[in-house]
């Protein structure tokens, strides 16, 4: 084993970045073993200096990011910091001075990941980003690696924790949004601005990534059609309920039957109570990949948190520092089929509507005459009076699979029959 240590630069030091150090430290025998050379921090780049790091010399901690990443005895740099800036200035200086790089930073590869594996392309060195979609769940190297010589058809799944917890509540208890996501809060899975997870941001830029690694080609955030959660009602989850199924944020990344665009989304969706992913409970990730020759795969873990981002930290750490000690590099990007993305309207999907009507005779052939006329054809049909049968009726309709837009005209034109007093609940149906 070589003796001279491998350096690495950690810019952040949060939930993360200190896992990290910490895991560094207490395995850095096992770490040396694994990859041949021992590995030690060259510093840690933090914004508050006074803070006390447990584990951490305090030698080594900088405010000066720019320098860390810069240095030239540095062979690999961690960043965990997030957000676009400073960290993609940081991660291309990094390249440029010689650094492989690892990072957990979706939103930066999301906007701007082609540019950042240009850059490791140029300088011959590793961008490793496992730790970016579902933490400790392995995803990136199974899609870029272990199911490089397949053809990935699907990816289909639930890569937020904290919007997973708050549907599960949702369902289990009864509860409305609010306060579903107060208590998300309040146990630390919901950030105090909860947007980036609940508006769907963070599902999107995790199904950005998936897309293009599973697809081989590009697509960025500003590609993928995204809803959150924030619109989903009790109502919704009991109506879900009614229907055998559950309701979750989804990612959905597909690639069309002929091959020639892939559409990427995220929305929530109901999905029937025996499909694995109903059985996604807390704050839990789990994602379905489908592969001509491999079939279905299911991939489940904890997909946030301290430590198991951490974990796919190190194992990205671990393979960029055997790769620099053998003076060899890894995979980069592979986006040579350049697929288009379509968009949400040429989505071929189903929906469940819930429409508040009035219980007069003709109501149900109206409203069967606007599915006819926007070419949505009926699934099931289900009629439920209200207080019974004094106060109009419940009418709950599941599609066929149509076009996304067709759909969407279709509720529109519903909006307008006089006899369709409330559209109280739209969703997609997936999984089925
Ligand atoms: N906030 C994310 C989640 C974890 O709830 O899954 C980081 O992407």
């Amino acid at each position: 084993m070589r003796t001279r240590p491998l350096k690495v630069a950690l810019l952040g030091c949060g939930v993360v970045g200190s896992e990290v150090a910490r895991i560094m430290t207490a395995h850095a025998d096992d770490l040396a073993q694994r990859i041949g050379a021992p590995v030690e921090l060259a510093g840690v780049a933090v914004r508050r200096p006074d803070r006390v790091r447990e584990g951490i010399d305090p030698s080594l901690v900088t405010t000066d990011a720019a320098a860390l990443a810069a240095r030239e005895d540095v062979d690999a740099v961690v960043e965990v910091i997030g957000g676009i800036e400073p960290a993609r200035t940081l991660i291309t200086s990094a390249f440029e001075h010689g650094a492989s790089v690892v990072t957990a930073n979706k939103a930066l590869l999301a906007e701007d990941g082609a540019a950042l594996h240009e850059a490791a392309e140029k300088y011959g060195a590793d961008l490793f980003y496992e730790a970016a979609v579902a933490a400790a769940i392995p995803l990136v190297r199974p899609l870029r690696e272990s199911l490089a010589g397949d053809t990935v058809n699907r990816v289909l799944g639930i890569v937020n924790g904290t919007t997973n917890f708050i549907l599960d509540r949702m369902d289990s208890t009864g509860a409305g949004y609010s306060e579903a996501l107060d208590e998300a809060t309040a146990l630390g899975y919901a950030e105090a601005d909860p947007t980036a997870d609940v508006e769907g941001f963070d599902a999107a830029a995790k199904a950005a990534i998936l897309a293009g690694i599973a697809f081989h080609t590009r697509v960025r955030l500003d590609d993928v059609h995204r809803e959150g959660l924030t619109e989903v009602t009790a109502a919704d989850i009991a109506s879900a309920k009614r229907m055998g199924c559950t309701v979750k944020l989804l990612a959905i990344c597909e690639r069309a039957v002929d091959g020639r665009s892939v559409t990427a989304r995220v929305h929530p969706a109901m999905i029937p109570l025996g499909h694995p992913l109903a059985s996604v409970r807390e704050a839990y990730n789990a994602v379905f990949v489908e592969a001509e020759a491999a079939g279905r795969l299911m991939f489940y873990g904890p997909g946030a948190g301290g430590s198991p981002t951490a974990s796919a930290v190190l194992g990205d750490l671990v393979a960029a520092c055997r790769n620099k000690l053998n003076g060899a590099k890894g995979p980069g990007e592979s986006a040579y089929t350049q697929l288009p993305v379509s968009p949400m309207g040429e989505v071929v999907t189903r929906y469940h509507i819930s429409l508040d009507v009035a219980d007069i005779p003709g109501v149900l052939a109206q409203v069967a005459a606007v599915f006819a006329e926007h070419g949505v054809s009926i699934d099931t049909v289900r009629q439920k009076g209200k207080d019974g049968g004094h106060d109009g009726a419940w009418l709950v309709v599941v599609t066929h699979h149509a076009p996304d837009a067709a759909l969407g005209a279709t509720v529109e034109a519903l909006r307008q029959l006089d006899t369709v007093r409330g559209v109280a609940s739209i969703m997609r149906v997936e999984g089925e």
